[in-house]
């Protein structure tokens, strides 16, 4: 009786053994592992083998590890690992513990995981909406680094693994579909910076801490593992110097049926009852998401052959998932005693004995166990690899680690080290836990790329700052005697109302500053309704003649003039001419205007100091053919607020945001201590574009504004206009891009003459590049054209530019415009100001996003205001028609007093 119990025991012992010597691996399996992993990584470095490895080998472009140069505030998703998580992160040089994290977790129902990835991204963009609130940072635009733990081929996934399963994304960007949900929100603005795998964030998390850390593992419901491969051994990516992280996606090993003698029946089966079948073997032996499935199945084995809970298979064993990782590592953990495994099992539902707690226990044990070998055999490979690699005897290298298997499993970790010190006895790897997640990591990736942007983001604070600064400005160039000194001219322009309604008559404007120079014939007639017609021609304005002497620039002005008469048949008339002439002038009346200084492109010699007036008269004259009258120059910005005053009596604001950059107001003429009389108002042309000449904005320009000073027609000019208008903003971007190519940030590192050459990188570009729907696509033709082959990531990185540096602009405008809105309001003595700006200039026409961004900035920086922004679209030409209407109403009545005051003198001799 005793021998037969005892032989029934033995049999389900050996029966049970026999189960789990299939998980058992000798050291030559092991090592044969390793073997095999070490030629997939190879095989997926291969150009030839690349497409059909089972170890995918994606490139990540991250070139390196940060350096601690790093800050700034940034945004990141964490998205693929048990939770889904949104986060602020604050870097900060120069301190110890420099980084600040705020997160939340939100959960992804499975409905929506397995549901449209339309439906995925909409929730995604609805938790960061929350999230924004909860901040309260919905109006500030920052930067997103997104930690994505999914395969991506550089932004397109490649498919899903673990526990997601949406549709429509497989094939697709992610990063396009994000900012696509994003957009259907319509609720706030970011800039998604940088896509990455949750072992590059991990990695990037530890290397911040540890300079060593070149390797990234996550081991949590999935498995995979990044390094810092050299770039000519990434035979698909372009370019042999340096280092690329590599993301292995080491989870689909296997996929080519090389580790068939090791999987057992239970793998197959558990890999059948997954989501994506025949895929991620390998993860499906070492992560999270399948241990328990593992050990659920072995159970049911081993109760159907009557060795466990007494051969019943309850609906609670047959349940699918019912083994999380958490269960496993607690029911492996050596301080629970039996019973209080057995408690465990009894609230997963499963009636055990103590005996049924041994066999869990050691199935359990015995499925983490091959887990944690595979995966430090696997580590043994990629350790080795990089020995390799740098041809070296021995190794000191960092793993940076995380995931919950890891964290949470009792043995996982000993076992995982102490195989990977068995199989690569020439390296010593150090595992550090990474602490913060990956989202850290993501943020300090985009912090990497976003280096030398940081400066160029303001928040609300600092733009009421320099809304202030510009305050005063203002003041100094009003007053009398701070007026001389002053940096922002404040410019009287004799202009003393918009437009009425009764203008009306036949002129001529020349309109030259802006990147046309254009003549046109306004004829303002009053027929029930005043109406404008306008017949126009652009002439040429070359290189030659802005850089010339004054006269001849002058000549061509009066030369393009008569052919413009000549064509119109009206060189026998006198018409009145108003001039728009888009730069600093000094007025004492209309028809006078002193040039102070030359700007933008224009530099011709002899002009400065001088009248324009009298210059084109003299050159006119001296043609002999045609005779002018020029009534009134007015500057671009006074030309577009009366073009738009034409059509909305409110308008009082006229500014310029095309090659330069300038706005004009209406002030309080008592204000006005250069122009005699207190009664009504005058139009005052600020030229803000000289702002910071005086060093006041020294704070906030960056090392390639300074740049661009330096390489200007007029250095220590205009630095206003030098940040944020058309003739410089695709230079700044070059520049920030030769910069961060140069640091080995973009286009891995490659630096192409036309990249070099200055003007290759235009202001038409940059709107072109931040076109939301095909604006990569623009970035890549553009950056082709400079030599450079983009990648993916180089376009998002490039986009990322243009989007700050054309933001930055905005933000400045807003902050100038506000300062002008603000002192109306105060003139006004109204607790709400209600007015109209009247605007025109290329970028702010072309620009896809630049007007949005403006209107919403000026909202949020002046609230008491309620601002009409309205485009200018017949350009200044209408709006000097109309101050010389008035100016020819005004001749004329001198001339009929004058005649009166004469015909009366003879009446009475
Ligand atoms: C990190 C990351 C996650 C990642 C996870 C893996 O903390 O922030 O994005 O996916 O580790 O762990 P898990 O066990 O949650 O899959
Ligand atoms: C208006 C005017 C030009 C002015 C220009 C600014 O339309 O008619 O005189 O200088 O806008 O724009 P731009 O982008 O050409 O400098
Ligand atoms: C994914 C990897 C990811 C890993 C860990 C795998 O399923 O394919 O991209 O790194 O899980 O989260
Ligand atoms: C000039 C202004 C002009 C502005 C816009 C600036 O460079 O100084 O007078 O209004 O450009 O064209």
């Amino acid at each position: 009786m005793v021998t037969a119990v005892a032989q029934r025991l033995a049999s389900q012992r050996k029966e049970i053994d026999d189960t789990l010597a299939a998980f058992a691996l000798s050291p030559t399996q092991l090592q044969e592992v390793k073997a095999k992993m070490r030629v997939e990584l190879e095989r997926g470095l291969k150009k030839d083998s690349h497409p059909t490895a089972s170890v995918k080998m994606l490139p990540t472009y991250v070139y390196r590890t940060p350096d601690g140069t790093e800050r700034g505030k940034y945004l990141a998703l964490d998205l693929g690992g048990t939770n889904f998580r949104v986060l602020v992160v604050k870097i900060r040089t120069g301190m110890r513990n420099s980084v600040r994290m705020y997160n939340k977790i939100y959960a992804i129902p499975l409905e929506i995981m397995q549901g449209t990835g339309e439906e995925l991204f909409d929730h995604i963009v609805q938790c960061i909406s929350d999230f924004l609130d909860y901040m309260g940072m919905k109006n500030t635009r920052l930067p997103l680094g997104f930690t994505f733990s999914f395969p991506c081929n550089q932004t397109d996934l490649v498919c899903w693994t673990k526990g997601f399963k949406a549709t429509e994304c497989e094939g697709y960007d992610v990063v396009d579909m994000l900012r696509e949900a994003i957009k259907r929100r319509n609720e706030f603005d970011l800039d998604i910076v940088a896509i990455v795998n949750d072992t590059v964030g991990t990695m990037m998390t530890c290397a911040y801490e540890d300079p060593k850390c070149q390797i990234g593992l996550i081991a949590g419901t999935g498995s995979n593992v990044c390094y810092m491969e050299e770039m000519k051994n990434i035979e698909f990516v372009e370019g042999d110097e340096g280092q690329m992280c590599v993301n292995t996606e080491w989870g689909g090993f296997g996929a080519n049926d090389n580790i068939e003698d090791i999987r057992t029946r239970y793998d197959r089966e558990v890999d059948g009852g997954s989501l994506n079948p025949g895929k991620q073997r390998f993860e499906k032996m070492t992560s999270g998401m399948y241990l328990g499935e593992i050990v659920r199945r072995i159970l049911i084995d081993l109760t159907k052959h009557g060795l466990l809970f007494r051969g019943r298979i309850t609906e609670r064993l047959k349940t699918k998932g019912i083994f999380e990782t958490k269960f496993l590592s607690q029911i492996e953990s050596d301080r629970l005693a039996l019973l209080q495994v057995r408690s465990i099992l009894q609230h997963l539902g499963l009636d055990s004995t103590c005996d049924d707690s041994i066999i869990v226990k050691e199935v359990c044990g015995a499925v983490s166990r091959r887990a944690a070998q595979l995966c430090g055999a696997g580590m043994a490979a990629v350790v080795d690899k990089i020995r390799e690699n740098r041809g070296l005897d021995n190794l000191e290298i960092t793993v940076g680690v995380d995931g919950t298997l890891y964290k949470l499993h009792p043995h996982f970790s000993t076992i995982l080290k102490d195989t990977v010190r068995e199989l690569a006895p020439n390296c010593k790897v150090d595992f550090i836990l990474s602490e913060d997640g990956s989202g850290k990591g993501a943020a300090l990736i985009t912090a990497v790329i976003d280096k030398y942007l940081y400066a160029m983001r303001f928040s609300d604070e600092t733009l009421r700052d320099i809304m202030a600064r510009f305050r005063r400005e203002m003041e100094n160039g009003l007053g009398r005697d701070t007026n001389p000194t002053a940096t922002v001219k404040m410019l009287p322009t004799f202009v003393r109302s918009i437009p009425d309604g009764s203008e009306k008559g036949d002129f001529i404007a020349l309109d030259l500053g802006g990147s046309n120079f254009r003549i046109l014939r306004v004829k303002v007639s009053h027929e029930k309704k005043q109406t404008v017609q306008m017949e126009s021609q652009i002439y040429e304005t070359p290189e030659d003649i802005i850089h010339g002497s004054g006269s001849r620039l002058f000549d061509h002005v009066a030369e393009c003039l008569g052919d413009f008469m000549e064509k119109q048949k009206i060189k026998d008339k006198k018409l009145p001419i108003g001039f728009t002439f888009s730069f600093p002038c000094a007025h004492t009346k209309l028809d006078e205007a002193v040039l102070l200084t030359w700007t933008k492109r224009f530099k011709a010699s002899g002009v400065e100091g001088m009248d324009v007036v009298k210059l084109l008269n003299k050159a006119i004259k001296k043609r002999g053919d045609y005779d002018a009258d020029i009534m009134a120059v007015v500057n671009d910005t006074v030309g577009t607020m009366m073009t738009c005053g034409f059509d909305d009596q409110r308008c009082e604001v006229g500014i310029i945001i095309g090659t330069g950059t300038n706005a004009c107001y209406m002030e309080e003429l008592r204000h006005i201590d250069l122009v005699e009389g207190d009664e009504g108002r005058m139009c005052i042309n600020t030229e803000w574009g000289a702002f910071g000449d005086d060093g006041t904005l020294e704070d906030i320009r960056t090392e390639f504004d300074r740049e661009i000073d330096r390489g200007s027609p007029n250095p220590g000019k205009q630095l206003f206009e030098k940040m944020v208008s058309g003739m410089y903003m695709g230079e700044l971007v070059r520049l920030i891009l030769v910069k961060m190519a140069k640091e080995g940030l973009l286009f891995e590192g490659r630096i192409t003459p036309e990249l070099l050459t200055k003007g290759k990188i235009e202001t038409k570009h940059v709107s072109a590049i931040e076109k939301s729907k095909e604006g990569l696509t623009k970035a890549e033709e553009i950056l082709t054209r400079l030599g450079v082959e983009p990648s993916e990531d180089d376009c998002i990185a490039v986009q990322h530019v243009c989007a700050i540096v054309s933001f930055r602009s905005a933000n400045l405008i807003a902050a100038t415009l506000g300062a002008i809105l603000t002192r109306l309001k105060d003139n006004k003595n109204t607790p709400r100001l209600r007015t109209t700006v009247g605007i025109d200039g290329s970028l702010y026409k072309m620009h896809p996003q630049y007007a949005r961004r403006l209107h919403k900035t000026v909202r949020r920086l002046v609230p008491e205001s309620d601002v009409r922004f309205l485009l200018s679209e017949s350009g200044s030409g209408k709006g000097a028609a109309m101050v010389t209407a008035w100016a020819s109403r005004l001749a004329d009545q001198t001339r009929q007093i004058h005649r009166n005051f004469m015909l009366s003198s003879h009446s009475y001799p």
